[in-house]
């Protein structure tokens, strides 16, 4: 089996701001380490830095990366293969007992994924009522149904975008529509310019194109920051642009009308094509506040959608909309990935649309009250947090006030909840003050989960007085 070599600089990206930590200096290495294993950021059994490399890189004494090492092996973390160094694991069933280990009862609340609607079920009697007249075809096709494809065209023209059918692809859901793209129109060494914090599974296959990412700021307080895009488009030239301008996976920040029309002029000015990821755009609390659709700015702009979160995530699909030459070309590089959408599903999904209305409307009338109920949970049990204000979507992208997140998020393992720790959604491993936390769960499981976290939070002790606040960080790091 081939071993993936991680070295110093490539861990140290993913390590980010690890020093804060009220252990020692090893346990807080061998803390971020788990994490990333645990978290899948590092692959089971790729090789870790030799110890000296990560010390000189890291800054720190090669008795402490030794430390850290030797606590990982003996957690299960870490073993020593001859000729291949120390190679990440993960802890056997028989592993000595430690603090950390997989319940069976585990709540996974890094993920924000969602319970079919009811309709699902008739509108799935439907399509397969309709199947019949199908089943002398393929089964699959590369483009979509004309039906479908013209019920989500219909869908963009009444948003205000006018289009037609032949301008959209029906995909695999929204996560191989930014794939096919990632694989079709990005090169080996090509800069993709993406939003930090930013949807990891999306970064994850620019990254797999052979993307170099180049990240602009998002913050739930202040948006997009207009002087990045004007620094980083014309300086780093990139062939696209992955942006979440409705709902941004994690922060819920909306980009106002205006500053779209900035972005993609400037996008067009230096010949980077934007793609917009339109995946949360059905979950606004008040849908007089969805805006016309961002490629409504430019011709150019690549539209991704889905209905994973508006009606399930296990209807496997999703679109893209994109001026037809690209569309041909995205079919032309489909096949290396997948060979097209099945009919069944399409079927469901042409049922689905033509309640699409009513559907939406019931499902954010429940995200807004699980957002009520995490929200008056959260305030009342940890007041220190910052919660942010938001105006749909499936997260809190919450501020812990101290730069916790990863240790954090091991204890509230240990506590029986999975949490998405702010560097989760990073490019360099920054935003260990902040924890995505969904509020898409039935009530019982979140009553559960916030229930473990303070037990977790209260295992992390106070604040320590020598890490410097979050605000005053902000005031000097420029
Ligand atoms: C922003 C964003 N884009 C795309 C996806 C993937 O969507 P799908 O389930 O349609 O593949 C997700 C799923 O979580 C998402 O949050």
């Amino acid at each position: 089996m081939s071993t993936t070599v991680l070295s110093a600089r490539a861990l140290s990206v993913l390590l980010g701001d690890w020093r804060h930590h009220s252990g020692t200096l090893a346990q807080a290495l061998a803390d971020r380490v788990r994490l990333l294993v645990l978290d899948g950021r590092i692959a089971l059994g790729a090789r870790l830095p030799a110890e000296r490399q990560l010390a000189d890189h890291e800054g720190v004494s090669r008795t402490t990366v030794a430390a850290a090492y030797a606590r990982l092996r003996e957690l299960g973390y870490l073993v020593s293969r001859r000729g291949s160094g120390s190679v990440t694991a993960l802890p056997a069933g028989d592993a000595p007992a430690f603090d950390v280990v997989d319940r069976p009862d585990m709540l996974d609340f890094s993920k924000a994924t969602l319970p079919a609607l009811p309709a699902v079920v008739d509108a799935a009697a439907a399509a397969v009522a309709r199947l019949p007249q199908h089943l002398g075809l393929a089964g699959f096709d590369l483009y979509g149904l004309d039906e479908v494809r013209q019920a989500i065209a219909d869908r963009f023209t009444a948003r205000g975008l006018p289009t037609s059918a032949d301008e959209i692809m029906v995909t695999l859901g929204a996560q191989r529509a930014i794939a096919l793209i990632a694989q079709a129109l990005v090169g080996r060494g090509d800069r993709v310019l993406v939003e930090n914090p930013s949807y990891p599974h999306a970064l994850e296959a620019f990254s797999s194109a052979g993307a170099r990412l180049v990240g602009v700021p998002v913050s739930t307080e202040h948006g997009w920051d207009d002087e990045a895009f004007e620094q980083l488009l014309p300086r780093s030239a990139p062939c696209l642009a992955y942006l979440m301008p409705d709902l941004h996976n994690p922060t819920s920040a909306t980009m106002p009308a205006a500053q779209r029309e900035r972005v993609a002029a400037l996008a067009d000015r230096h010949g980077t094509r934007i793609v917009v990821d339109e995946t949360m755009v059905d979950l606004a609390f008040d849908p007089a506040t969805v805006q016309v659709p961002m490629a409504s700015c430019s011709p150019r702009i690549i539209t991704v959608g889905s209905v994973g979160k508006s009606i399930w995530g296990g209807i496997r699909l999703g679109w893209i909309r994109a001026d037809r030459e690209t569309i041909g070309e995205l079919a032309r590089a489909r096949p290396a990935g997948d060979l097209g959408s099945p009919t069944l599903e399409q079927l469901l999904l042409s049922e689905l649309l033509q309640r699409f209305d009513g559907l939406v409307a019931e499902r954010t009338a429940q995200l807004r009250a699980g957002e009520q109920l995490l929200r008056a949970l959260l305030s009342e049990r940890f007041p220190e947090w910052r919660l942010p204000e938001v105006d749909g979507g499936l997260v809190l992208w919450t501020n812990l006030g101290r730069p916790v997140a990863s240790e954090f998020a091991l204890l509230a393992r240990a506590e029986g909840v999975q949490l998405g720790a702010g560097p989760r959604f990073s490019i360099d491993g920054a935003f260990e003050r902040y924890l995505r936390l969904p509020f898409c769960y039935p009530e019982t499981l979140t009553r559960r989960a916030v229930d473990a976290m303070e037990r977790a939070w209260e295992r992390l002790g106070p604040a320590r007085a020598d890490v410097p606040d979050d605000d005053a960080l902000v005031t000097t790091v420029v």
